[in-house]
C-alpha cells in the first residue's frame, strides 16, 4: 500500500484538521431540538448592516462576472477611512487565509516562530505545517506577557504572532507596552498582530496599529470583516504591511481569492457606522451582564475586551457544556488547549444570553 500520508510535505500529518463550533443545524438533527443557538465562534448576533445586505443583493446580479482581483474599491475606502496606502493592503478570503499566507511566505524548517500560549489554534498549527520551531510563551494573568515574549526572540526567530484581543482568552495588551515591544523587536523579526476583534475593544487600550508600520516594516497588522462587521459567513479580511511584504503575499494569492458579494458588503459595511456602533456598544452591554453572572454565581470570567468570554467553572466544564448543549445552546469547551475547566461563550442577543444564563442556572443547581 502506498503511504500518501509521508508524502505530505512538512508538518502537515502531525497536525488535526481545525475544530469549528458545531453547526445549528447538526445539534437540531441529533438532539431533535427545535430551538437552538449558538454561541460558539464569536459571530456577530445582530448580523450584517441593512445597507450592505441590500448592496450584496444587487451585487449578486453580476455574479457571472469574476471579482475585481485587485479590489480597488475596498482598497480606496480603506484609505478613505483609515488613510492606508491601497500598495499596502493584501485582501484575504477571511483572515484566515491572510495568516496562512504570512506563514506561507516566511516560514520553513529552519527558523523558530514565537507564539504566546493559548493563542488562536491556526498560528502553531501554520507553523507545525512549514515544520518551523514554536516557542511558546506563558501568559501572565491569561494576559500575552511581552516582556517574556521579547526574551524568547534569538537571531533565528522569523515571527513572532500575537492576537489582540487574543482568542480564546479575550485579553488586550496594554497598548502603550505593545508600541514599546513592536519598536524595539529587530527587523528581521516579523511581528504579526491579529486584529480580528479589535473594534471591541476598550478605548483606552486603542490605537490605530496599522500606522506603526511607517515606523516598523516589519510589523504586519491582520483584520477582519467576520466579528463586528457580522460578514463571517462571506469570508473577508485584511492586511496592512509594509509594500514589499504586501507585494510577497500578493503573488501567493489565489486568483480573485476574494469574492464579489464580499468585496461590496465590506465597502458598505465601512460606511455603516451607525450599524458598527450598536453593536459594539450592545456587545459590551451585555459583557457586563456576563461580569455580572460571574459575580454573582461565583465564577471567574477572564477580563475579556472581545465578543466572547472565557469562564471558568473549576470543574471538568465538559459535561455543563454538553448539559447546555442539551437545552440548545452551543459553547466551546477549551479541551483543545488543555483548558478543561473553561468554556468560551460568545456574547449573543440580549435574549440568548438570557437563555443561556437560564439554562447555566438550572445545570449549575443540578451539580451542586
Ligand atoms: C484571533 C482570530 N484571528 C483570526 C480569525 C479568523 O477569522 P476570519 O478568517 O473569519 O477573518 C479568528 C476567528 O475566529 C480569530 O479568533
Amino acid at each position: 500500500m502506498t503511504d500518501y500520508t509521508s508524502m505530505a510535505n512538512g508538518g502537515l500529518p502531525r497536525i488535526s484538521p481545525y475544530q469549528a463550533g458545531k453547526p445549528i443545524e447538526e445539534v437540531q438533527r441529533e438532539l431533535g431540538l427545535s430551538e437552538v443557538i449558538k454561541l460558539a465562534s464569536n459571530e456577530n448576533p445582530f448580523g450584517m448592516s441593512k445597507k450592505a445586505v441590500a448592496k450584496c443583493a444587487e451585487a449578486l446580479n453580476s455574479s457571472h462576472i469574476y471579482p475585481d482581483s485587485n479590489g480597488y474599491y475596498l482598497k480606496q475606502k480603506l484609505f478613505e477611512k483609515f488613510g492606508y496606502d491601497p500598495k499596502t493592503i493584501t485582501l484575504g478570503d477571511g483572515s484566515n487565509e491572510l495568516i496562512n499566507l504570512i506563514f506561507q511566505t516566511f516560514i520553513n524548517n529552519k527558523v523558530n516562530v514565537v507564539i504566546p500560549a493559548y493563542s488562536f489554534v491556526v498560528y502553531p498549527m501554520e507553523a507545525t505545517v512549514a515544520d518551523a520551531q514554536v516557542k511558546t510563551i506563558p501568559l501572565k494573568d491569561w494576559v500575552i506577557d511581552l516582556d517574556a515574549v521579547y526574551d524568547a526572540i534569538d537571531s533565528n526567530t522569523r515571527m513572532v504572532v500575537l492576537a489582540n484581543p487574543a482568542n480564546p482568552t479575550g485579553t488586550a495588551v496594554n497598548i502603550n507596552k505593545l508600541k514599546e515591544f513592536v519598536k524595539k523587536v529587530p527587523h528581521e523579526t516579523l511581528v504579526v498582530i491579529d486584529e480580528a476583534y479589535n473594534e471591541y475593544q476598550k478605548e483606552e487600550d486603542f490605537d490605530d496599529t496599522a500606522k506603526w508600520i511607517a515606523e516598523c516594516p516589519n510589523l504586519i497588522v491582520s483584520r477582519t470583516f467576520s466579528k463586528a462587521y457580522g460578514l463571517a459567513g462571506l469570508r473577508i479580511g485584511y492586511m496592512v504591511s509594509n509594500e514589499e511584504i504586501a507585494s510577497l503575499v500578493n503573488r501567493l494569492r489565489a486568483p480573485f481569492n476574494v469574492n464579489a458579494i464580499a468585496l461590496t458588503a465590506a465597502i458598505e459595511a465601512l460606511d455603516d457606522t451607525d450599524h458598527l456602533k450598536m453593536v459594539v456598544a450592545e456587545n459590551a452591554k451585555e459583557r457586563d451582564r456576563y461580569v455580572k453572572y460571574c459575580e454573582d454565581h461565583n465564577l471567574y470570567m477572564i477580563p475579556s475586551q472581545a465578543n466572547f468570554v472565557s469562564i471558568d467553572f473549576k470543574r471538568d466544564a465538559f459535561p455543563i457544556y454538553d448539559a447546555l448543549l442539551h437545552r440548545g445552546v452551543i459553547v466551546r469547551p477549551l479541551k483543545g488547549y488543555k483548558l478543561d475547566t473553561i468554556l468560551r461563550i460568545s456574547i449573543g442577543t440580549h435574549v440568548e444570553n438570557t437563555k443561556l444564563f437560564k439554562a447555566l442556572d438550572e445545570i449549575l443547581k443540578s451539580l451542586k
